[in-house]
């Protein structure tokens, strides 16, 4: 099979493409906690949405739990990149449990924005993916005065307390094209309201979705390297497929076949914000076995952006 899909290719590499600097700190916070407190570590979640990442920690002694009861008291956890509720905060009070919290500064902000909502008394509209995990930390800032949208034709259902106190935030992780439909609506239905859906979603989406965009057109195929609940990983692919091109979410090289490339001269590769970098090149290490390739970086942006690591105190020895 692989045989008959040889021949010389281009690939056509976005950047930026890979790690944001909130995955970067969320990883190191877990190195680090490993190294000061040894294994076990436990984590709420998966630290970011990405298998081999998961898989990598998981080796080394990260515990990933889905929720605080199965974590044994007064153990270490560490919160997700993701970022988490009050509630749970409160609960991980509640066992005695160390909390390192490597939610991305970033999400944080978003949160912070719903708490000076709340203060205001607004009511919040939340642009985002229900069952996600950063949506279900964000809601759970003003539970009682949040409704999530997940598309413009949610907004005309919407039914809220005072139509002039409106405020409306975003999931760091959405496709910016098809916010800025919801807030069209949004803004149409409630000329008050106050946000902007184009600041919560982060650097690192904006950047990536524009890298994909600026060569999605010059391809006969577009890979994208991140797992399948990856929401910024999702949205490269919908956006490469809103220029007219064939693309395809892959976890790793593994997951390319053969029929894809047939008659494929450029291919577009890129990676989610949660996709380790190697990813990308086996990928391309894999088309190369296929046949000459020559690799061509299309960078659209430059990233300087690092955020600092929280404390991690060494445990107390009784
Ligand atoms: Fe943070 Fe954006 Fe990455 S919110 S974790 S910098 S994708």
């Amino acid at each position: 099979e692989w045989l008959a899909v040889s021949g010389p290719r281009t690939v056509l590499l976005a950047a930026p493409r890979s790690f944001c600097a909130g995955v970067e700190r969320a990883i190191e916070i877990v190195d680090r906690a490993l190294a000061v407190h040894g294994a076990p570590v436990y984590v709420r979640k998966q630290i970011v949405h990405n298998s081999h990442v998961v898989d990598a920690l998981s080796a080394r002694g990260a515990v990933f739990v889905a929720e605080l009861d199965e974590v044994p008291p007064h153990s270490t956890v560490v919160f997700s990149a993701h970022g988490v509720s009050p509630a749970v905060r409160t609960e991980a009070a509640s066992r005695g449990l160390d909390v390192i919290d490597a939610t991305c500064p970033l999400v944080a902000k978003v949160h912070a924005g719903a708490r000076r909502a709340a203060a205001r008394g607004d009511t919040i509209v939340l642009i985002g993916h229900s069952g996600h995990e950063e949506v279900d930390g964000t809601l759970g800032e003003a539970p009682e005065r949040t409704v999530l949208v997940q598309s413009p034709s949610d907004v005309d259902g919407l039914d809220v307390a005072d139509p002039t106190r409106v405020t409306y935030l975003a999931q760091t992780t959405l496709a910016l094209d098809e916010t800025r439909d919801v807030v069209e609506r949004l803004v149409r239905r409630f000329p008050e309201a106050r946000g902007s859906a184009a600041e919560d979603i982060c650097y690192a989406t904006t950047n990536r979705q524009e890298a994909v965009s600026a060569l999605a057109g010059d391809a006969d195929l577009v890979l994208v390297v991140g797992s399948g609940n990856s929401s910024n990983s999702r949205r490269l692919v919908e956006v490469a497929r809103r220029h007219g091109t064939r693309a395809h979410l892959i976890d790793g090289v593994r997951d390319v076949r053969p029929e894809w490339l047939d008659g494929v001269k450029v291919v577009g590769l890129t990676a989610g914000a949660s996709a380790p970098s190697h990813l990308v090149d086996e990928v391309t290490a894999a088309l190369g076995g296929l046949g000459p390739v020559t690799v061509v970086e299309r960078r659209t942006a430059e990233e300087t952006v690092t955020f600092a690591l929280p404390p991690i105190p060494a445990k107390e020895v009784l």
